[in-house]
């Protein structure tokens, strides 16, 4: 038990990912440009990562870029591909002092040359890293995912490697950008909205959905917690009655 933060530490999600929403409305309430909110997100972001890691929360994904974020003004496109490498570049340290792995879900091939590298450089440097995994969702669709697994699975078995028959659950989920990883159990999207938005469709079959009002650059640690412990009062069943679950 934390007893700081009220959370039991025996009962924490192993993975939880965000939908990190609300920086346009954030920077618009505040009158400044849409780019203010991205850099105070970027605040957002370590604040959330330190929370998870202090609490002991192995797996933390976050959907930083979608693949329907091309469609915005060109300038929003390139301060968040900047913001991004520059916030690689300066945290990458902090990353390794704490023992965190960075990762990567989503199709990477697509993201600007100087984006794609400073992520390969961090991702190299801390793949050894034990204590959490932090993985940025980067031009990811749940759908792409999806579709580029089923391609994958045919192609296998068009060339012999694999039985159709034999295709199981855990057979695609391998095939899927997050094979090494558990499915996530909290699901938390801030700003007030009520949506998925094509994030990691497969995995979240079984998680808790946390909405929040807050928008993203104001979501911090007591938020973090607050979710954490939300989810601690859920009951989760898997379809089963809550006498088949005591019974265990
Ligand atoms: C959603 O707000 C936010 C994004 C699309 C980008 C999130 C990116 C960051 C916080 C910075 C990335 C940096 C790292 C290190 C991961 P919105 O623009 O959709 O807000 P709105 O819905 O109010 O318009």
């Amino acid at each position: 038990m934390d007893f700081k933060s009220g959370i039991d530490t025996a009962r924490l999600p192993q993975h939880v990912a965000i939908i990190m929403d609300g920086n346009g409305r954030w920077a618009k309430a505040h009158g400044k440009p849409r780019v203010f909110g991205h850099r105070n997100g970027v605040r957002s972001v370590k604040a959330v990562t330190e929370a998870a890691a202090e609490l002991g929360i192995p797996y933390l994904t976050l959907y930083a870029f979608s693949t329907e974020n091309w469609n915005r003004p060109s300038r929003e496109v390139n301060a968040l591909m900047q913001l991004l490498v520059r916030t690689i570049r300066r945290e990458l340290r902090t990353l390794q002092d704490n023992d965190i792995r960075l990762h990567t879900i989503g199709d990477t091939s697509r993201l600007p040359v100087q984006t794609a590298n400073s992520l390969q450089e961090a991702i190299a440097a801390t793949r050894n890293h034990q204590r959490m995994t932090l993985t940025l969702a980067l031009n990811y669709s749940a759908r792409q995912e999806m579709t580029r697994a089923a391609r994958m699975i045919a192609h296998a078995a068009s060339e012999g490697k694999l039985d159709p028959a034999h295709l199981d659950e855990a057979a695609v989920a391998d095939f899927l950008y997050t094979s090494t990883m558990p499915d996530p159990e909290l699901l938390i999207r801030t700003s007030g909205e009520f949506r998925i938005s094509n994030f990691l469709l497969w995995q979240i079959a079984y998680a808790e959905l946390y909405f929040t009002p807050v928008m993203w650059p104001d979501f911090g640690k007591d938020q973090f917690h607050e979710a954490i412990r939300d989810y601690q009062r859920r009951e989760r069943r898997f379809g089963k009655t809550s006498e088949q679950l005591m019974t265990h």
